[in-house]
This record gives structure tokens, sequence and C-alpha cells, in this order.
């Protein structure tokens, strides 16, 4: 198994003001010294507080990053946002394709994946996310869901720099429930099967996130299984002191 280093990433999903600051202050100052941390931080708050949240990141390793891009570069697309217009106010990464996205507004996984070209046009590293719902779950679907969406989400060029995978159940997310670890084993196992059969070297070392209900209670059993290379963390990323317990997980 290569070694991959973690990523521990913070999706405020639509929270935060500008008042926010203080926990992004409160988490660059648990941070500051921590040189054994074994894992990459990073934080994507709503597109209004980008360049808020990078300016109070600043010395820090913390790094920023949107939670959706537009596939153009710019144009007349009223209320979106692009991929270089992110990486304009100080994003370095862009998630694409959250299953929020994918239900609220229909993205297919043809559209995940020209936001997920559009985030590398840009110079972003893309953290492209697939996640069976309960449903598909009971019906045993879960790892043809999950194939599936990989196939269809991920662009051809996508390389271990430029693309990370978040596994997120659907279920899972904001609920407290999580699958267990021999579950989150066994799909994270199975998207590092399909990423080295279609990137061969890159697949091997590109990382997968788990998502949904991470918390500090729950972060190091989680973390420790096996190709599970960090988290993607929604109601537990905003308040500094429950971030930094998942982060501490790789102390
Ligand atoms: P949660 O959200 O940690 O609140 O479950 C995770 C996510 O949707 O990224």
């Amino acid at each position: 198994m290569a070694r991959v280093k973690a990523l521990v990433a913070g999706n405020w999903k639509m929270n935060g003001e500008k008042a926010s600051k203080k926990e992004v202050t409160a988490l660059v100052r648990k941070l500051a010294g921590k040189k054994k941390l074994a894992c990459d931080v990073l934080i994507c708050p709503p597109a209004t507080l980008v360049g808020l949240v990078k300016e109070a990141v600043r010395g820090s390793k913390i790094a920023i990053g949107g939670q959706d891009c537009h596939a153009k570069e710019s144009g007349a697309h009223t209320g979106d946002i692009s991929a270089e217009m992110l990486k304009d106010a100080g994003a370095t990464h862009v998630i694409v394709g959250h299953s929020e996205r994918r239900a609220d507004h229909g993205e297919t996984d043809a559209a995940v994946r020209a936001k997920a070209e559009a985030a590398h046009r840009a110079g972003l590293t893309a953290i492209v996310c697939v996640g069976e719902t309960e449903a598909e779950r009971d019906a045993g679907a879960t790892l043809k869901v999950i194939r599936s969406q990989l196939k269809g989400s991920l662009p051809d060029a996508a390389a271990a720099k430029t693309t990370v995978i978040a596994y997120e159940p659907v279920w899972a997310i904001g609920t407290g429930r999580t699958p267990t670890p021999e579950d989150v084993a066994r799909v994270h196992a199975a998207i590092r099967n399909v990423l080295e059969a279609r990137f061969g070297a890159e697949g091997a070392k590109m990382r997968i996130l788990y998502g949904g209900s991470v918390k500090p209670a729950n972060a190091k059993e989680l973390m420790a299984v096996p190709n599970v290379n960090g988290a993607l963390v929604g109601g537990a990323s905003l308040k500094a002191d429950d971030f930094w317990g998942i982060i501490s997980a790789y102390l």
C-alpha cells in the first residue's frame, strides 16, 4: 500500500458569517508548533468567506477550498462561481459532487466530472464526492453505485496531486450514524481498486477521505481503517475544538 499523507477537510456548508473567523483563529493557534501532525488541514467555508478565512489562516499551513464551482471559466451564469474565481480568492481546493449538490441541484456524474475538470483547469485540487443512499445500501447496491459514480465523475486526467475522493454514505451525513470500520474498509478498498485500475500508480497515491458524522469520538477508529486517508467533516468542522479533536487523530 502506498504511503499517502492524510487530509482532514472541513466543509462548513451553508454556515458561517464574519464572526466565524474567531473559530479559524482558534484553530490556527491549536495547530501552531504541531510539527509532527501527520495530516494536511483544509477549511471549505461558504464562498462569501473564502477571502476572510484565507486572511485568518495566513502564516499557518491550513489550506482553503470552495464547496462547488461552475464548469465554465466565466460568463452569463447568475449566482454561480467559477473555479478560477475561487483560485483568485485564495482557494487551492474545491469540493465537487457533494451529495447535497447532487440531490438539491440535480447534479449528474457528467456535471460533476465537468466541474472537476474545471477545478483542474484553474489549478485547484478537486475533492470528488461519492456515496450511496440508504435505500441503495439496503438493496446491497453500495459498491455498484460507488463504482458507477467514480467512473462517471472522475476526469481521465485525474492525478494524486489534483484529485481527492471523498466517500460519504448519504445516510451517514449529519445523522450521527456511521458505517462500521469493516464496512468503511470494504468500500475504501473497492475505491482503491477502481483508482488503481484506471490511473495506475497515481491511483495508488490518491487520497480517499471518509465523510459522514465524523466526530472527535470516532475519528481515531475511522482514520485507522486501511485506505482511509483522512476525513471530510461537516458539522464538527464548525467549532475549532471539535475540528481539532478530529485532526488530533493524526498527532
Ligand atoms: P457531517 O457532514 O460531518 O455533518 O455528517 C459531512 C459532509 O457532508 O461532508
